[in-house]
């Protein structure tokens, strides 16, 4: 492990992506990084977040979490008694508004637009095709960067099964569209050489879809030509920046196996796509005084002397307390219990330097008691890991 932190690493990129297993804390570690950088870094810092807890929300001060990029009140980083030396800014990554902009910009005018934006099929396929979320995700990521807006872009990343799915979205995007499949359903009917072999698919495919259903497919893809070359070059320089120099990636983990076992399959992933790995951030790591030995000897001292300890304290702190046998019951139960969080910390030490063989910088956040309730409780998870 080294002792360098996110701080120069943050400093020196302009995108950085955030993948881990579900409820890791991608989203927490995204907010407080991001806050982290717009307090010392300067510049304009974005946020990009999927599905933030409502009080992570209001913790940025956002009642109105949308597509649209919204600042973080100034006043909010006052209260925290910092003052920033950039801005912060926050969107959270909504799927249908998102394809909905990328069709407006890319329909050739603007009938053709209203027809698919309209289109049954659009709206069902923005909605449920598989990866159409981690593709937009990507999409969006792009087309801000691009603008030029941000100096730093954080970017969370949906829970998603396959985890690594979004860093192949774009590619399988542009496959999609140039794929023989839509070429064949994009050609006029007129024109369609109907097989022997392709009959029977479109008879049975007439009678439990329904020709209407084949009709607003045929629409659907027809209309959607139109933007193809669009689409397709979109997708390819969505790729490219995923592996530009001025991107790197961020992987989130805890220190329960299940969740080190997906970071190091993330790793992986990484580094077969040759994508930099740019910091592992261990979060909700049990505090390192459960591994002092002073701690722990205290704490056997009382499984072994409960009644010895209790007899001392109660009678001579307070009478209520009776003659203490209560006192020493609770007092071997809580050495006990330090004795049983000490062999958690212990393993989760050997996992972390295991672990940490991987990355060069490696930092961790320890889990806190409560849930990040405002900007002060992000800024202060965002000090343990600068
Ligand atoms: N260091 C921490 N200590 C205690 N609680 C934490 C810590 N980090 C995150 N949490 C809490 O854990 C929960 C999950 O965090 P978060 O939403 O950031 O995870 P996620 O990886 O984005 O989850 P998902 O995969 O569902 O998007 C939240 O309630 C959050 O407040
Ligand atoms: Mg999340």
């Amino acid at each position: 492990m080294t002792s360098s932190g996110l701080e120069q690493l943050l400093a020196a990129k302009e995108i950085v992506i955030t993948c881990g297993s579900g409820g890791v804390g991608k989203t927490t570690t995204v907010a407080a990084a991001g806050a982290m950088a717009a307090a010392e870094l300067g510049g304009k810092v974005l946020v990009l977040t999927v599905d933030p807890a409502r009080r992570l929300a209001t913790a940025l001060g956002l009642e109105q979490f949308g597509n649209v990029e919204r600042q973080v009140p100034p006043e909010l980083f006052a209260a925290a008694g910092v003052e920033p030396q950039g801005e912060l800014w926050a969107a959270m990554l909504d799927t249908k508004e998102s394809w909905d902009e990328l069709v407006r910009a890319h329909a050739p005018d603007a009938r053709t637009r209203d027809a698919i934006l309209a289109n049954p099929l659009y709206t069902n396929i923005t909605g449920k095709f598989v990866q159409s979320h981690d593709y937009i995700a990507m999409e969006r990521l792009y087309e801000i960067h691009r603008s030029g807006r941000y100096d730093l872009i954080v970017v969370d990343t949906p829970p998603t099964r396959n985890a690594i799915d979004f860093l192949e979205a774009p590619e399988r995007m542009a496959d999609f569209f140039s794929s023989r499949l839509l070429r064949w359903l994009i050609t006029p009917s007129r024109s369609r050489i109907v097989t022997a072999a392709s009959r029977p698919f479109y008879s049975v495919a007439d009678r439990i879809l329904g020709s209407q259903f084949l009709t607003d497919i045929a629409e659907f893809f027809v209309l959607f030509q139109s933007m193809y070359d669009g689409f397709v070059e979109r997708a390819n320089a969505v790729t490219r920046l995923l592996s530009d120099r001025r991107t790197t990636f961020l992987v989130v983990s805890t220190l329960e196996e299940a969740s080190v076992r997906e970071a190091e399959f993330f790793i992986d992933e990484l580094r077969r796509r040759d994508l930099p790995l740019g910091a592992l951030v261990l979060n909700k790591v049990l505090p390192d005084w459960f591994g002092d030995e002073a701690a722990s000897h205290v704490a056997t001292h009382l499984t072994r002397h409960g009644d010895e300890v209790s007899a001392a304290l109660a009678s001579r702190h307070d009478p209520s307390l009776g003659d203490g046998a209560q006192v020493a019951r609770v007092l071997r139960e809580i050495g006990q219990s330090f004795l049983d969080y000490r062999v958690v910390a212990t393993r989760e030490r050997e996992q972390a330097s295991e672990l940490g063989r991987h990355a060069e910088v490696v930092v961790s956040a320890p889990h806190l008691d409560r849930d990040v309730a405002d900007l002060d409780g992000l800024l202060a998870l965002g000090r343990r890991v600068w």
